[in-house]
């Protein structure tokens, strides 16, 4: 035994207290590493590491990849070769195409010959496909691919170079070098992307597996991974010890039998100049993303995307989440491009950065930066989308044409959502609505968990619990509310459940790697999960959300979809085996993350399906989902899972919703609250302030915490969360402008400051405030603990922006205080802007279809404003025959006029449901205009002269009364002008001089 004199026991004793005090401070919580793979344990991953790093530590090397010059073609847009892949005396055969897209979008493939032939064999004698993926396009890519005629083979091309000029007025280039095979994509004749500039490119070609004597291990020799061994030298020129992770994989106890051998892809991508890149969300750390090779406060290991259920996830890491975005842009002073790696299998990318100065002696001025990145898939085809920009909205604009856009939500949608696992009764749902109105606080929807079902019965409802849905649901919509309740793609397996049955009659559902139906383990047990790769399956599901199947859901009931990465608590990295077998026999490897993406996709349909006959027109889905990939935005909202009821969670949630916004799918929200553990009522009350400016906007809670809801939480923490909702709730028409501006051209809801100053530098890594839609907004919501002073806005331009509370003024570009005590919530008006909002309180926003309006006029330092407000229904489909109202907001200070102008589309094509609309509209007027920054000049004045279109005798004015307000201290002067009586939807002007 260790003898201790006196000191020694001092210390020991002050480190154990030292100990017990770090586990006092530690959340209690951490994510089970264990359970997921790192990238050294994930055999493709490894073996591309190791490339990579062959690649840039040998001096003489040579990518193996060439393209046959002779087999080059063009024509119409498209290219065409083979690209050819030598290892010793082996030569494999690998199809390249690159498109070229009217949208300025290029595109280019690789396959394998063999593979595409079905020349190959599988082992274990398995049904699973013989080609490579070839499908992710068909879930993802719903438009843009339109073959551009004006690309063409450009003359003068030096030896061993093909190129093609294409893109807006001929301005990008692509230059594929032969030998070996690359591309740089040129903007003006300045390179911004480069494909297999660092010889990374790997293609891990079909070969028979060859059992050898293993060799018998010597005394000290350690076990390789990954099973069996052949002693050859790997011919995809990787060293031997890493043929063990070819063939069988195992991990968690769970083998992958691998039918298909190797077959991974990868590419190094580079960005020549560009300091940053975003995306490839879904991730906790930094909007712009990290390196990953190691180094201080960088990462090491890559960026995973492989959507996994990750209980209890961890902040700051590469670690995979629910969802998977293989996009990225990269940034560098006024420009932005982006690469979209289409490829749904385990996907792994690794960032570095390398500086080079143009002179040692500058001290870094005029060091550029490139960033490099490698990514690696499992298996499929590599196929990359290139977008040169040059704007950001450029960059989303042509991402989101090929995607697809955001579904424009339904009004509710985008109000304030009550969740909780679980309201336990039908009673106690209408216990809750009863309390918000009591409380006078608003809100749209309320959510059942699984527990609502019987025993985990999607479709059902608990006879004892629930027994009068239709009842619940009948008292919710007597104030606009609406029932969200959720159905997971795990179906219970036990008898006499009509759905069970039926999956399995029909053959519906995964199988496994020997073609029988796939068995896990989820909520309800035992389970089956449903194929929705397969249309009959599509088609069955869609069925079984008919009002007469599902019954007790009525016409105010939306879908949740949980679990659909899909979970599977006895799975490997608690999903599926990457064996399994999907529709048309492709393996889930191969699909794996699209998975989520077609369980919405089929829940969506049922929804438009089964829309109520009474409503002529069908009303617009609404599907949570929590698992995604490019493209899922078309079809519900997104939110980041299982957070924490931890103040490092809120502050997590911002970028990551900022990372969704510009990754193309910007209907995205955190709990509010956090799901695990009960917060504090400082963190509920912030937590809600920053709800407020979540584009999807939702409180939820685990089973085993305490109830939350806002009118719980005393004074004066329930007044401060209802003032936020408030706030919320009178800004609607600016989000649902913002919606809209996502709808159509794919632009994020809430917006970083890279996005809206892409000219500058110093705001590139800001991941801490954002813009509401194009609003000029500017919100930087308190996310720690105890900061009850102020926060620090960074201003990034030489605009002048005012407090949206209380006028007050400040200058950019630089950094200003905003007062931020527990009741206020640091909010910025950018000069220049008209914001529309809805001041009277309601209960829900249903109710406030015939409000009047607000305009809030802020003047910018050349005394100008300007605003739109997009305008519908808010939940049916009329808006695509024109039912909606479109505004243009002006303010000059030329002239003092301020006008509303059609944005030319309102009420477009006269349809009769346009008409219908704009005349219930017609009474809905502006109540109030306030100009902030109001001119001295108008000191003294009383009155503005209103003029509006079609009302009464045309061009008649009417003179209405103004006030105007000296600002005091830092405030600016603003000014009132009290119901114009100005028709919304009409056009209109008010001349204040
Ligand atoms: C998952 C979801 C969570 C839900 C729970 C029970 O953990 O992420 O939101 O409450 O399942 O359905």
């Amino acid at each position: 035994m260790l003898q201790l004199n006196a000191s020694s026991s001092r210390w020991t004793a002050f480190f154990l207290l030292f100990l017990a005090l770090c586990s006092l401070l530690t959340p209690a919580v951490t994510v089970k590493h264990e359970n997921f793979k790192t990238c050294d344990q994930s055999g493709f991953c490894k073996r591309n590491r190791a490339y990579a790093d062959s690649a840039l530590s040998t001096s003489s090397w040579s990518s193996p990849y060439k393209l046959e010059a002779s087999s080059v073609r063009f024509d119409k847009g498209l290219l065409t070769g083979i690209v050819t892949k030598t290892v010793g005396d082996e030569t494999i055969r690998l199809p390249l195409s690159v498109s070229f897209y009217e949208s300025g979008t290029a595109r280019v493939t690789i396959d394998e010959e063999k593979r595409r032939k079905g020349e190959i064999e599988l082992r274990h004698n398995s049904k699973a496909r013989k080609e490579r993926y070839n499908e992710a396009e068909q879930w993802a890519i719903v438009g843009g691919t339109v073959l551009s005629k004006g690309a063409a083979t450009t003359q003068g091309a030096e030896k061993g170079t093909t190129r093609v000029a294409y893109g807006p007025a001929g301005a990008f280039e692509a230059v594929i070098k032969h030998s070996p095979f690359g591309v740089d994509f040129k903007r003006n004749g300045e390179t911004q992307i480069k494909f297999n500039g660092q010889g990374m490119l790997n293609v891990e070609h079909w070969r028979p597996k060859i059992d050898k004597p293993v060799p018998e291990k010597k005394e000290g020799e350690e076990e390789k991974k990954g099973g069996e061994e052949s002693a050859e030298v790997d011919t995809n020129v990787v060293t031997a010890d890493d043929e063990g992770t070819w063939w069988e994989e195992s991990f968690g106890g769970n083998t992958d039998s691998k039918p298909r051998g190797p077959e991974a892809v990868a590419l190094d991508i580079s960005f020549p100049g560009y300091q940053h890149v975003y995306g490839l969300a879904e991730h906790t750390g930094p909007l712009s993303l990290k390196e990953t090779r190691g180094g201080d406060g960088k990462y090491t290991e890559p960026y995973r995307m492989y959507n996994s259920d990750v209980f209890e996830y961890e902040m700051d890491s590469p670690m995979t989440l629910y969802g998977s975005i293989p996009f990225m842009q990269a940034q560098k002073k006024n420009s932005t491009v982006g690469v979209l790696w289409l490829n749904a299998a385990e996907t792994w990318v690794d960032i570095t950065k390398s500086s080079s100065s143009a002179n040692p002696l500058s001290f870094g001025i005029g060091a550029t930066t490139t960033t490099n990145t490698h990514w690696i898939s499992e298996s499929g085809l590599l196929d990359v989308f290139v977008m040169l920009g040059p704007k950001p909205q450029d960059v989303i604009g042509t991402y989101s044409e090929l995607t697809g856009y955001t579904q424009l939500p339904q009004q509710f949608a985008i109000a304030y959502h009550q969740c909780r696992w679980n309201y336990v009764t039908d009673e106690d749902v209408k216990d809750v609505d009863r309390k918000f109105d009591k409380n006078k606080i608003p809100y749209d929807v309320i959510w059942l968990d699984i527990e609502y079902t019987e025993g985990k019965k999607y479709f059902t409802w608990d006879p004892m619990t629930f027994a009068d849905p239709l009842g619940m649901q009948k008292q919710l919509d007597e104030h606009e509310r609406k029932l969200v309740a959720i159905i997971d793609p795990h179906i219970k397996n036990e008898g006499n459940y009509y759905v069970v049955d039926e999956l399995k009659s029909k053959d519906l559902a995964v199988h496994n790697k020997d073609d029988n139906i796939y068995e896990g383990w989820c909520w309800p047990g035992s389970s089956y999960w449903i194929d929705c790769f397969n249309p009959a399956a599509r088609t069955w599901w869609q069925s079984l959300f008919r009002y007469d199947r599902f019954a007790g859901s009525a016409t105010n009931t939306f879908i949740w979809n949980d679990m659909n990465e899909p979970s599977v608590f006895n799975g490997p990295e608690t999903t599926m085996p990457k064996d399994n077998l999907h529709h048309a026999g492709w393996e889930h490897r191969d699909l794996h993350n699209l998975n989520g993406l077609t369980l919405i996709n089929a829940t969506f349909s049922a929804l438009l399906a089964r829309s109520p006959a009474e409503v002529s027109h069908p009303i617009r889905p609404f599907v949570l989902t929590r698992s995604f990939f490019a493209g899922s935005q078309r079809l519900g909202a997104v939110w980041t899972g299982d957070n924490q009821a931890a103040w490092p969670h809120l502050e997590a949630s911002i970028p990551m919703l900022l990372s969704m916004g510009i990754s193309g799918f910007p209907f995205a929200g955190a709990d509010v609250g956090g799901f695990f553990g009960n917060p504090s009522k400082e963190l509920l009350t912030r937590w809600y302030q920053a709800g407020a400016f979540y584009p999807f906007f939702r409180g939820h809670a685990h089973i085993d915490t305490r109830r939350r809801e806002p009118y719980l939480a005393g004074e004066p923490y329930t007044g401060i969360i209802t003032q936020a909702l408030r706030l919320r709730y009178a800004l609607l028409p600016a989000w649902y402008t913002a919606c809209h501006e996502a709808h159509v051209r794919g632009e994020p809801i809430v917006r970083p400051n890279w996005y809206v100053h892409p000219e500058d530098e110093r705001g590139f890594e800001l991941d801490d405030q954002f813009y509401v839609g194009s609003t000029g907004l500017l919100a930087k919501p308190v996310v720690r603990e105890g900061q009850l002073e102020s926060q620090e806005v960074y201003l990034a331009d030489g605009e002048r922006y005012f407090g949206y509370f209380d006028f007050e003024g400040y200058q950019g570009p630089g950094v200003v205080k905003v007062s931020a005590g527990l009741e206020e919530i640091p909010l910025l008006m950018r000069g220049g802007h008209v914001i529309p909002r809805r001041d009277r309180p309601r209960r829900s926003s249903g109710l406030m279809r015939w409000d009047p309006f607000t305009l809030v006029v802020v003047l910018g330092k050349a005394g100008d404003a300007e605003g739109t407000l997009y305008l519908d229904d808010g939940e049916s489909f009329g808006y695509e025959e024109g039912a909606f109202i479109h505004r243009k907001f002006s303010y000059s200070a030329a002239t003092s006029v301020l006008m509303s102008e059609d944005l030319a589309a309102t009420g477009a094509g006269g349809s009769k449901k346009a008409k219908e609309y704009l005349k219930g509209m017609e009474k809905v007027r502006v109540e109030k205009i306030i100009v902030v920054n109001a001119p001295a000049a108008w000191k003294g004045r009383e009155e503005v002269e209103v003029s509006e279109e079609g009302a009464g005798k045309s061009g008649a004015v009417r003179k209405v009364g103004m006030e105007w307000f000296a600002g005091e201290g830092g405030k600016a002067a603003w000014a009132v002008v009290r119901d114009p009586g100005v028709g919304i939807g009409r056009g209109w002007k008010v001349a204040f001089a």
